[in-house]
């Protein structure tokens, strides 16, 4: 254990050890619905999502912008907007189906069994209160601290977030502080009362590049010293790649592959996974400024192909793609793919 873990330990007590062979998140077919901008049709924004996901393991959910990364992301929060509905399917935390809930009971959840750090720092807090005050708010709400417990708990969180010199931190605004840190404080605003389950949307989107690797290695620090359940949304692989034991990529609001980092890294099954991580900027290629991408845009969710959504895109279409969707089909340990072609070596 490292000096900031054993540290970090001594801040908060673990929560008991997690029956092994059993998830603590556990989502079943999750699909939801959103109301076009236009009003005029029912969008199927998360069509069919399942995952399994243990306490001190981190689940990467992957994909382009629009395909329903962060809709996922808010209805295990409880999260959704307005126009959304959930279609169907099983969100099932601790035991517990969380899309049965009222807004009560995961009013009472969020921020304390279950957090989410999201993308800007600066729109996540307040810029006219402290962050002492913005630490102290969950845990008021949910621990019920006060006085000096509730004080030598907004210092330790900092600690465990390694942002130097807790107590001057305290009293200093968002103004006062860089991006990174600033996340920092999200990420001490999250832990704050012990949760189970941290999901994190492009966590590091708004950083410098400085920053993200530090915020990354924060969060598996994290992870591993609370044994939190950990996802992180992000629309980049090499964040996969630091930080993930298992990935689901999804396109146009479906998984299109799910599995262990290293098989989908080494065994790609699915041609928009074998784009994506075509896609990862190379050292060589960045110092040349040559990023490779993907042709194409993903598909309008009121317009959706018959078959195979990624088709239009595909290097590898063969007609039968064009006249149904490929079902999700099992590779091997526990790696799944969703296509026609998957099964051609
Ligand atoms: N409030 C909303 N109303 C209507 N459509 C939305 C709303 N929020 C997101 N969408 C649409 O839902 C789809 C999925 O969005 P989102 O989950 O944010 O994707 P991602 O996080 O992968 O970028 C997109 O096509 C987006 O345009
Ligand atoms: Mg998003």
């Amino acid at each position: 254990m490292s000096k900031a873990d054993a540290m970090a330990a001594k801040v908060l007590p673990l929560m008991p050890e997690p029956t092994p062979s059993e998830p603590l998140v556990e989502v079943r077919d999750l699909r939801i619905q959103l109301r076009s901008r236009d009003g005029a049709r029912l969008l199927n924004v998360v069509n069919g999502v399942s995952f399994p996901l243990h306490r001190g393991r981190t689940l990467g959910i992957v994909g382009e912008s629009g395909c329903g990364k962060s809709t996922t992301a808010l209805a295990l929060m409880g999260l959704l907007p307005g126009s959304a509905r959930v279609a169907g399917g099983q969100v099932q935390f601790a035991g517990e189906n969380l899309l049965a809930k009222s807004e009560k009971e995961m009013r009472e959840l969020r921020g304390a069994k279950i957090s989410m750090i999201f993308q800007d720092p600066m729109v996540a807090l307040d810029p006219l209160f402290t962050i002492g005050d913005q630490l102290a708010e969950p845990l008021e709400r949910h621990l019920k601290l006060s006085g000096a417990a509730l004080r030598e708990r907004q210092v330790s969180l900092l600690q465990a977030v390694s942002i130097p010199s807790p107590e001057t931190r305290l009293g200093q605004y968002p103004h006062q502080m860089s991006g990174g840190m600033l996340q920092r404080v999200v990420g001490a605003i999250a832990i704050a009362c012990n949760p189970a389950l941290l999901i994190a949307d492009e966590p590091t989107t708004a950083l410098d590049p400085t920053a993200q690797a530090q915020f990354l290695d924060l969060l598996a620090r994290l992870r591993d010293t609370y044994q939190l359940a950990l996802i992180v949304v992000t629309h980049d692989f090499g964040v996969t790649a630091r930080l993930c034991d298992d990935v689901l990529v999804m396109y146009a609001g479906s998984v299109v592959e799910r599995g262990p980092v290293r098989e989908i890294f080494d065994h790609p099954r699915h041609p928009y996974t074998q784009a994506l991580l075509a896609a990862i900027p190379q050292a060589q290629e960045d110092r040349q400024g040559r990023l490779r991408t993907i042709e194409g845009q993903p598909p309008d969710l009121a317009r959706l192909p018959q078959g195979c959504a990624f088709a239009p895109r595909c290097p590898n279409v063969r007609p039968k793609c064009h006249e149904l969707p490929p079902p999700l089909r099992e590779m091997g340990d526990g790696h799944v793919a969703s296509c026609w072609r998957a099964g051609e070596v």
